[in-house]
């Protein structure tokens, strides 16, 4: 089963929006670069700016994903629908995030992802993507 890379609001933007926080890679040279360093293990690699799209997918993911990783943006700190969905999902969970979160806005300091993931990622941009596909690659070996 491939693993599910799924990215959230706003992530189509990467390489113009806020480069000095986000880096300038972009979201297609991460995929790219996911899909190579996967050699060969299959990606499902998606963006949404819809909060229902990204619940969706997480239900699907729980049917047909070996693992998810998910970087949920904005949602991140608002949605009980995502939390919800990424509750009932029953593969591994590793959530990505380019910066750190915790070092911002007070407002992003809520997550309603975290809780239901076996690991976070934060700050270490665009790599952040790889150390997760490392570690959902050998959580599902
Ligand atoms: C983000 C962090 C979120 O707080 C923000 O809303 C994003 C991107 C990140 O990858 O650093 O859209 O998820």
């Amino acid at each position: 089963k491939p693993v599910y890379v799924l990215n959230g609001p706003n992530l189509n933007l990467l390489g113009t929006r806020e480069p000095e926080i986000y880096g300038s890679q972009t979201l297609d040279d991460i995929r790219d670069s996911l899909v190579e360093a996967a050699n060969g293990r299959a990606i499902e690699f998606r963006q949404t700016n819809g909060e229902g799209e990204l619940v969706t997918w997480v239900q699907e993911a729980s049917r047909s994903a070996s693992a998810l990783i998910i970087n949920a943006g904005a949602y991140t700190h608002t949605s009980v629908a995502l939390h919800d969905a990424l509750r009932a999902c029953t593969v591994p969970i590793i959530e990505v995030h380019l910066s750190n979160p915790a070092a911002r806005e007070a407002f992003r300091l809520t997550n309603y992802v975290a809780p239901t993931a076996t690991a976070t990622i934060a700050g270490l941009g665009a790599r952040g993507y790889h150390f997760a596909l490392e570690a959902a690659i050998k959580m599902t070996a």
